[in-house]
């Protein structure tokens, strides 16, 4: 396979989507986008916003409308979407029509450690929870994606890998 011209990053929260995005698109020369971010642009409002003021369905509509806009675009992009982007409303059939999607697959406890560190309070999905809460809240949303994520055609198993050795692991399969 020649490098794809259009590269979707699916994972838990967490899992260091947007860190690896922002690598790999550096180091292919292509643009990096966060879906996250072109939500916030475009509606000038934060996710946290759009999750309380809206909920949680609103979110999800603009997720796909946003989704559908980004990978229908110019090629030559790494998108990092969000932990529930590709279990919604098809957008796993969505991306895959359109892109290479990568899975970045990480084990809970590094999720827990990185979620922690990351403050986790301030993801929306996981506010206000203690460390108790965040753990079950991990596991049953694992449950629900994980069905998702593994039809995503490349996994990349990130634990303890930098990101260079994932990045030169995923210009594998493209050799
Ligand atoms: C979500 C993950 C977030 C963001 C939103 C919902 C989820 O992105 O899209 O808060 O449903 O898991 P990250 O995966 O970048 O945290």
């Amino acid at each position: 396979m020649r490098t794809p011209l259009k590269i979707v990053l699916v994972g838990m929260p967490g899992s260091g989507k947007s860190t690896f995005g922002k690598a790999l698109a550096m180091q292919l020369n292509f643009a990096f986008i966060d879906l996250d971010e072109a939500i916030e642009k475009g509606e000038s409002k934060t996710i946290r916003e759009i999750f309380e003021v809206e909920g949680e369905g609103r979110f999800r509509e603009l997720e796909t409308l946003y989704l559908t806009k980004v990978i229908s675009g110019v090629e030559g992009f790494v998108l990092s979407t969000g932990g529930g982007t590709p279990c919604f409303n098809d957008n796993m059939e969505l991306i895959n029509e359109q892109a290479v999607s990568v899975y970045l697959e990480v084990s809970h406890e590094e999720l827990l450690k990185r979620l922690a560190k990351d403050q986790a309070s301030k993801r929306p999905m996981f506010a206000g929870m203690d460390r108790g809460e965040i753990i079950l809240k991990l596991k049953n949303l694992y449950a629900q994606r994980e069905y998702f994520y593994r039809r995503a055609k490349i996994k990349l198993s990130g634990d303890d890998i930098s990101t260079e050795l994932l990045i030169s692991e995923l210009m594998s399969f493209f050799r």
